[in-house]
């Protein structure tokens, strides 16, 4: 497959590894990266594109140790961290894969994940960035196909210009006539089984407002 040509990530690395974290991109990393034929194998996955630490999908794989879980990040950071806490909880239900999100959809087949999340996209504020947004018409079509009939989609963003970006989206005729949505703003419970993300604290903490997606699989 072609690589998609815009990068849509910030910062690959902040900082080196720590030995331990090494060791595990090493030697656990590779035990539990993406098979896309494994994953095809497994009933409803749950994808989580974007997962920057990790602490919602440790949360949800701890939560659903029956579910199998699917987290993509190009972040080393962030990867070395999540792999951290897999190894401490022992938890056998995720495989990561290290990279671009995107990179791993056109091998898989349709109708297979029961949930996405998308928490927090880069919000790529300047215009001429909009392009880099996640959120566009074409990757809509790419998770809609993606999920299993009535599966859903879960965005959250803090930035009111993706917020509107989002909208705008959701209400074009071509993704209505797919998904139905829903959206709103609490400090509570978003969705069952909600946890806080890191970057969520730091909304809050900075006084930005985030605003919830769920969406229906027509
Ligand atoms: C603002 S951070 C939010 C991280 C986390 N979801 C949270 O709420 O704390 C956005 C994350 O999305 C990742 N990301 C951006 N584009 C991506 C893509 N195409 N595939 C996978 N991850 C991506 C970035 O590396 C970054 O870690």
């Amino acid at each position: 497959m072609k690589p998609p040509v815009l990068r849509l990530y910030g910062r690959q690395k902040t900082r080196a590894l720590k030995p331990a974290q090494q060791e595990l991109m090493d030697q656990l990393l590779p035990n539990i990266s993406v098979s896309t034929s494994e994953l095809s194998k497994k009933s409803g996955p749950i994808l989580e594109i974007g997962f920057g630490s990790g602490e919602h999908l440790v949360h949800l794989a701890t939560q659903s140790p029956e579910t199998f879980f699917v987290g993509c990040e190009p972040f080393i950071n962030g990867v070395a961290a999540l792999l951290i806490e897999i190894d401490d909880k022992d938890l056998t239900n995720i495989s990561i894969h290290h990279g671009d999100a995107r990179h791993i959809f056109d091998e898989l087949p349709d109708g297979l994940f029961s949930a996405v999340y998308l928490l927090y996209p880069d919000p790529w504020p300047k215009k001429r960035h909009f392009k880099r947004r996640f959120i566009q018409q074409e990757s809509l079509a790419l998770i809609h196909r993606l999920l299993v009939p009535k599966g859903k989609f879960y965005i959250a963003s803090d930035h009111e210009t993706y917020q509107t970006w989002i909208e705008e989206h959701l209400t074009m005729d071509v993704v209505s006539a797919t998904f139905d949505w829903s959206n709103k703003t609490t400090k509570e419970t978003p969705w069952d089984n909600w946890t806080r993300t890191r970057y969520e604290e730091k909304a809050y903490r900075e006084g930005r407002t985030p605003r919830y997606y769920v969406l229906n699989k027509k």
